[in-house]
């Protein structure tokens, strides 16, 4: 089998004798060598660079590992999303997500201290309603529930940055990220000024960045201009640029009753605003359409079925960049740690690194605030 008697190709088309020449650009042989079989082949791939290369010694101790290593983690890359509703002493488990809550904004300045202290230094709001219409009238309101959270956690804790989802389907009474027409069509361009409108409530209540989440086109020119007129130049914008179209949303909808409501003239699924998962090109256009009409970060999500698009963004683009492990990603290592089926702290970083080595810069996940625990020790 593997002799060590086994000669290197003495007549390799590539020419050139030393066998470090190959090392990078493995001549035919490493496919395609003359004869002998499958065996001789992988002998003689692997004689070009055994034994002067043995991977295997960067990994020898654990000051080793970390010397050789690529990718690291930190607890200023987290954002951690919270789910807000109104009342007041409100801490409500969210059952598709164990761990998680809805909170009343008071409950909600008792966990952003201790979020605060466990060191991480950004979150993410989502506004729940039950009071819903046709045209979203809740989610512009000045005194809704996300800018008085705002206000009130920026007050507390200035340091803390605090970014809001824009988005209308958890006020709207369809379920719907924008406007419907009489025939149950999304309309585009009607949703924009609401979608402006919505961005403008976050960032007057002293939003750092503002996420539309809603997919319709032009959206990110339109909240800029929005923000722009009225003074507020300062107030970044993180759009969910390439937003698929995904399973993985699920346990999120549930926590945010934002489901599209089954009935006539509504559409079933987000299919004609959010993107096809079979599509990557695409993913690539929505990035820089958006980057034009002045994102200041974008964002793949979900991040791990789509850890390709990451890296062809970073690679294109090299703009900040953003993954979100979403609901449905949290809900599985959840629900098989529960199980005693993996141990969850070890997956939750694993898949927190592979975000960063896919291109991330940021990581947006409901693991925020045990993952900046799990660093410190
Ligand atoms: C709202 C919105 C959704 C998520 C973020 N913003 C749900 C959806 O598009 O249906 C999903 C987040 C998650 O699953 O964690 N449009």
């Amino acid at each position: 089998m593997f002799q060590k008697s086994t000669p290197p190709p003495s007549s390799s088309p590539a020419g050139g004798g030393g066998e470090n020449e190959n090392f990078f650009f493995p001549s035919p042989v490493y496919g395609g060598g003359q004869g002998g079989g499958i065996e001789n082949k992988l002998m003689r791939t692997v004689n070009t660079h055994f034994p002067q290369h043995r991977p295997r010694r960067a990994r020898s101790s654990e000051a080793m590992r970390r010397l050789f290593q690529e990718t690291h983690v930190s607890k200023s890359q987290l954002i951690m999303p919270y789910f807000v509703r109104e009342g007041r002493g409100v801490k409500e488990p969210i059952l598709s997500m164990p761990g998680q809550f809805r909170f009343s904004s008071d409950a909600l300045l008792r966990e952003a201290e201790s979020l605060q202290k466990a060191g991480v230094k950004a979150l993410l709001l989502f506004g729940l309603t039950e009071d819903k219409d046709k045209k979203a009238s809740k989610a512009f309101l000045k005194t809704g529930i996300v800018p008085k959270t705002v206000r009130e956690v920026k007050k507390r804790f200035p340091e803390l940055l605090v970014i809001t989802d824009v988005c209308l389907c958890a006020y709207t009474s369809h379920g719907h990220c924008g406007l419907l027409n009489a025939d149950g069509h999304i309309e585009n361009d009607a949703s924009l000024p609401v979608l402006a409108k919505t961005a403008l409530s976050h960032a007057e209540a002293g939003a750092d960045m503002v996420a539309p989440s809603d997919m319709m086109d032009g959206r990110v020119g339109a909240i800029r201009r929005m923000l722009d007129e009225n003074g507020l130049k300062q107030t970044a914008i993180l759009s969910y640029s390439a937003k698929y179209n995904s399973s993985f949303y699920g346990p999120f909808r549930e926590a945010a009753h934002s489901a599209p409501v089954f009935a006539k003239k509504i559409p079933k699924d987000r299919k004609t605003y959010q993107m096809n998962p079979a599509n990557r090109a695409e993913a690539l256009r929505e990035i820089e359409l958006d980057i034009r009409e002045g994102a200041d970060m974008v964002m793949v999500k979900p991040a791990l079925c789509y850890l390709d698009i990451l890296r062809e963004a970073r690679d294109r683009f090299n703009f900040p960049l953003a993954a979100y492990l979403v609901s449905g990603e949290y809900a599985m290592i959840k629900a098989a740690a529960q199980k005693g089926w993996l141990d969850e702290r070890a997956a939750v970083l694993e898949t927190l690194t592979a975000c960063m080595r896919a291109g991330a810069n940021t990581v947006l996940t409901y693991h925020a605030k045990d993952i900046a625990g799990w660093l410190s020790n």
